[in-house]
């Protein structure tokens, strides 16, 4: 049977049902309640709620005729700045639907380049008695001034382990899934604040075997390691226990299929959580950034990755 993908079927249509960004939705819901907008600007990592805090707000404003009075737009997929301006003059050319005013999610917009957001301030301006601008952004450095000081600015955050667990956890008992005791902690632990990645990654594991869903499985599906695991490689790296690493490392390779470039980017992280004077983190901080550059370029990441080790015995 065909199942609908799970971000789509446990997206939150209200902005209560939401966790965490608890500022942000209090400021939302104001406009909510007063039944005005400001053009807005929705900028933070992804999968930790911009697009859902919109589709909340367009659903919480306009009631079940929000599609109407609703326009996403991403910028990278539409052909240039010229395009986005077509849609929105169709778009706006008819009145909103027991409403004021429409809303116009332009994701991405930190895509556009400064010319293409000139031309943007200039849409937004002419049809700003009819449509309200989202713009959603990863980092609202990239988005010229004039559209950031028109734009009320909201900065969204991570979301910490504990809401998305409680989240995650919600999602699991409706799908009736079983799941060995931590198992959540690692789909989190994994997805660094992302909700999406984490669901997508429970909903993966969750067709994939119909028995009980655990750590091991899941650090085999995503092809990750267990910060634990890196944690430990660094220790025997650090100790100079050569066997030890080589074995560790092995398993985390081969049996966990892990690539090298996404083991050294968990190497780099977990560098910070080592209980080691920050003089000692900085130089390791260095080797890596080497090794790194040189996995990219292609040579052998065995050989490079256990040369990384040694280097770290040694430093
Ligand atoms: N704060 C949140 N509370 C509850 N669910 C969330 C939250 N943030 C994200 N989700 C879930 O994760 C999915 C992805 O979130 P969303 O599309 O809002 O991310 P985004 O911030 O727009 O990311 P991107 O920058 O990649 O577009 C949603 O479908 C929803 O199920
Ligand atoms: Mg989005």
């Amino acid at each position: 049977m065909f199942e609908k993908i799970w971000i789509e079927k446990y997206r939150p249509k209200k902005l209560n049902e939401m966790v965490g960004q608890e500022e942000i939705r209090e400021r939302l819901s104001g406009f909510i309640n007063s039944k005005s907008l400001p053009h807005c600007l929705f900028a933070g990592p992804a999968g930790t709620g911009k697009t859902t805090a919109a589709l909340c707000m367009a659903n919480e404003l306009f009631g079940q005729k929000w599609k109407a009075n609703f326009l996403e737009l991403n910028a990278s997929d539409e052909r240039g700045i010229d395009t986005i301006r077509t849609k929105v003059k169709d778009f706006a050319r008819t009145m909103p639907i027991n409403a004021d005013f429409k809303i116009i999610y332009l994701d991405e917009a930190d895509a556009l380049t400064r010319d293409a957001q000139q031309a943007l301030r200039r849409t937004m301006e002419s049809y700003s008695s009819v449509c309200r601008f989202i713009l959603a952004c990863n980092y609202s450095s990239k988005i010229i001034l004039p559209i950031q000081s028109r734009c009320a600015i909201f900065r969204f955050s991570r979301l910490d382990k504990e809401n998305i667990k409680s989240y995650l956890e919600k999602v699991a008992k409706a799908e009736k899934i079983k799941l060995e005791n931590g198992a959540l902690e690692v789909i989190i632990d994994i997805s660094e604040g992302d909700i999406r990645k984490c669901l997508n990654m429970l909903q993966t594991a969750a067709v994939s075997t119909q028995s009980k869903i655990t750590k091991d499985y899941i650090l085999q599906i995503s092809h990750r390691a267990e910060s634990k695991d890196v944690r430990d490689l660094l220790n025997y790296a650090l100790g100079g226990e050569i066997k030890k690493v080589r074995k560790k490392l092995y398993k985390l390779l081969f049996d966990y299929g892990i690539s090298g470039e996404d083991l050294i980017k968990q190497i780099h992280k977990e560098i910070y959580n080592l209980d080691i004077d920050d003089e000692k983190k900085v130089k390791l901080l260095i080797k890596t950034g080497e090794y790194e550059f040189r996995l990219t370029e292609g040579s052998n990441e065995v050989i490079q990755l256990e040369a990384l080790l040694a280097q770290f015995s040694v430093i």
